[in-house]
């Protein structure tokens, strides 16, 4: 078993060192968890896909401790520095352009990288003593459940191929991946949907393009995004009004809600998204472990990161048995 230890000065320095040999360190940032690896060495990133069950060609998110650091790698652009300037740290990946032709397996056979600057201390403790960029997808099998916990990690990868450590930040404070944008050219990209709202990327961006099927849960946005994806093991059924005697229930809001024999889990008592969008994950994994052989879901508001809960619900319903 890989061992969760505390983010101390010494086992920092042990993920920096276990990095730099090539070695594959599960870290929390303020999203959820990364399995993470050093973006240069090919070697190192192999591993991140087999642990993960993950197609090669399906891009990783590099992260870098500042824009400085970013700029031996890709192009930023004026929309860049100004998304960045505003976003950095937080929960925002952009993509843009290498600034030089690169075939590192991290990147997917593109010519283009997924870029962000994460917040949460541990990670940019771990960036700092490593001095390069990290390469970092969910530490969760994929198309499964995201890890909002280090224990999510654990259980991810119990009786599997294991990442080498796992550092322990407690529970990640969005709880729902980066949003993601393609800031290459004048006007932003929506590639996927996070934990920055985009009412709050329009503050600062009044215009977004938005591809015309991004409703759609079986389009696909980024390349090889997958259809399937953030799906419990057991089935999602949506809008629901009623629970079926088999399911859990995960509600939303004050109610009323209906009642069902298995566990309940409330996203938010008060019918705030955003608090919604923190427990999302931590709360799916509970019901998947219920006992219950489904999960009913009451409807939620499309408004704020609404949007963004209801995506990861309808691409796990798609996903599941
Ligand atoms: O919050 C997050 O973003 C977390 C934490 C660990 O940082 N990471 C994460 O990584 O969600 P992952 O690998 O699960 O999702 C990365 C997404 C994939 O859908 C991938 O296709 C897309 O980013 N992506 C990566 N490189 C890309 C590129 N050059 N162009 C378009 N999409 C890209
Ligand atoms: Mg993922």
């Amino acid at each position: 078993m890989p061992a969760i230890v505390a983010p101390s000065p010494d086992h920092i320095q042990t993920a920096a060192d276990g990095l730099r040999d090539g070695h594959v360190v599960a870290v929390p940032t303020e999203t959820v968890y990364g399995l993470g690896a050093d973006a240069a060495n090919d070697r190192a990133v192999a591993s991140v896909y087999r642990l993960k069950d993950r197609p090669s060609f399906n891009p990783l998110i590099l992260h870098f401790l500042s824009m400085d650091q970013m700029t031996s790698w890709v192009h930023l652009t004026p929309l860049a520095y100004r998304l960045g300037g505003y976003f950095w740290p937080g929960p925002l990946t952009l993509v843009l352009d290498l600034i030089k032709p690169r075939f590192n397996l991290a990147l997917g056979g593109l010519q283009t990288a997924a870029v962000r600057i994460p917040s949460h201390p541990v990670i940019r403790d771990v960036l700092k003593a490593f001095g390069g960029p990290i390469a970092a997808p969910s530490a969760n099998k994929s198309e499964r459940l995201s890890p909002t916990t280090a224990q999510h990690v654990l259980k991810c990868f119990a009786g599997a191929d294991q990442p080498s450590m796992i550092l322990d930040g407690g529970p990640c404070r969005h709880g729902l991946e980066s949003t993601i944008l393609d800031a290459r050219g004048a006007v932003p990209i929506l590639l996927r949907l996070g934990s920055l709202s985009i009412e709050t990327v329009q503050t600062v961006c009044p215009t977004i393009k938005v591809p015309e099927d991004f409703a759609n849960p079986s389009a696909i946005q980024s390349p090889g995004q997958m259809r399937r994806h953030y799906a419990p093991r057991i089935p999602l059924r949506l809008d629901a009004h009623w629970v079926a005697p088999h399911e859990a229930l995960l509600a939303f809001g004050p109610g009323p809600h209906p009642v069902g024999s298995f566990c309940t889990r409330n996203l938010s008592e008060r019918g705030d998204v955003t608090e919604g969008a923190s427990n999302l994950f931590a709360f799916l994994h509970d019901l998947e472990e219920s006992g219950a052989r489904g999960i009913a879901v009451t409807p939620i508001p499309g408004v704020g990161l609404g949007a963004a809960i209801l995506d990861r619900l309808r691409r796990g319903a798609l996903s599941t048995p």
